[in-house]
């Protein structure tokens, strides 16, 4: 018998940055995180999960299999999505053992394929939305929500495959809670509000280049633990109080507080990377051009119209609300004219609620 399961899964980019691990094997962060789910219309990962039980199936593949983009990757022992199909099957396994009559889906090997719907190399969130795609497929599959596995204990495990990730099981507005136990037990996603508490906020993404980035973040972001001096500042006496602040205004509609701390923390994230011993570049010269026409913008407006954050690559993410959608489309296009005609379709709009 075949058995098959398929699902999606959005980007989330994150308005205070996680940037730093306390433990690297389960993936404990050294600060709470937050970010935005994008809807799935632009951006999202399709994952699809097949386990065949019959006898045959298992003496000819006897191994799990996965394919990214139509090409097969090694499933490496003891690595991220060893360790996520490990710990899906023990759901799974449990739940068999308690009711003898459900295939014994555990003990046969998975073959999953994913796609994302946009260039993996443009550094866009790839990990957190096929990671979260794979962990919800698996859910699927298994049937593991009808017997009571929470969203949460999901979020736990995409956590340990990326962990950005864990943020993507949730629609809307996300905390990760850093959490304090070395077990990980309570560092979880959290949702702060759902999209449809403030839909009209928009995300712009603007393709500055569409290469592979420079420094991996699971590497860059070890290389900043062991030596800024200004993470340890960061995570002690920023990230705490921004966290309140944003979710104040993420709960009052707060665009210009939002916009604020959203900008401060996306700097403070890259001074970070500069302050790492030898130094992280993410940001090229049109990057920071960016950031001077908002920064421009928002000043000549007496308001903010526009908020730019950046993770661990060039291109620019604009939080914006939706009356301002087109005025910052145009004042974009006005001063990238090149960006229209290189990457015909640069921009991917809207928050939507995700299932
Ligand atoms: C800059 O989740 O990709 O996007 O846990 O090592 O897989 P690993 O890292 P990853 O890091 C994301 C870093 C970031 C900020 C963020 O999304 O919060």
């Amino acid at each position: 018998t075949v058995y098959q399961a398929t699902c999606t899964a959005p980007v989330n980019i994150a308005v205070v940055k996680y940037w730093g691990k306390r433990d690297t094997s389960l993936i404990l962060p050294t600060n709470s995180s937050l970010s935005v789910t994008l809807s799935q219309d632009h951006l999202r990962s399709l994952t699809t999960a097949r386990c065949i039980t019959s006898s045959t199936s298992t003496s000819t593949s006897p191994r799990d299999r996965l394919w990214l983009n139509g090409d097969e990757e090694d499933i490496n022992e003891g690595g991220r999505t060893a360790r996520c199909l490990a710990e899906m099957r023990s759901l799974r396994q449990k739940i068999e053992a308690d009711n003898s009559s459900l295939p014994k889906l555990s003990s046969h090997p998975l073959h999953i394929a994913s796609e994302n719907n946009f260039p993996t190399a443009a550094g866009l969130a790839s990990s957190a939305s096929g990671l979260s795609a794979l962990i919800a497929t698996l859910a699927r599959l298994y049937d593991l929500e009808a017997h009571g596995v929470s969203q949460s204990d999901l979020s736990r495990i995409a956590r340990q495959g990326s962990g950005s990730a864990c943020r993507s099981m949730f629609g809307g507005y996300v905390a990760w809670e850093q959490g304090e136990r070395a077990d990980g037990a309570d560092s979880v996603a959290v949702e702060v509000a759902p999209a449809s508490h403030w839909p009209d906020l928009h995300a712009l993404i603007l393709v500055v280049s569409d290469k592979k980035k420079g420094t991996p973040s699971t590497a860059g972001m070890q290389r900043t633990v062991a030596t800024s001096a200004l993470l340890q500042h960061r995570i002690k006496h920023v990230v705490p109080e921004r966290m309140d602040r944003i979710s104040r205004a993420i709960r009052e509609r707060d665009f210009d507080q939002f916009a604020l701390e959203t900008m401060a923390d996306s700097n403070q994230f890259h001074a970070v990377c500069l302050d790492t011993v030898p130094p992280i570049f993410y940001l090229n010269d049109v990057s920071r051009a960016v950031i001077q026409l908002v920064t421009e913008l928002n000043r000549a407006s007496g308001r903010a119209v526009a908020a730019y954050t950046y993770d661990a690559g060039p291109n620019a993410v604009l939080y914006v609300q939706e009356k301002d959608v087109k005025l910052v489309l145009d004042v974009v296009l006005q001063y990238f004219p090149q960006s229209a005609a290189s990457f015909p379709d640069p921009f991917a709009t809207g928050v939507a609620p995700t299932g």
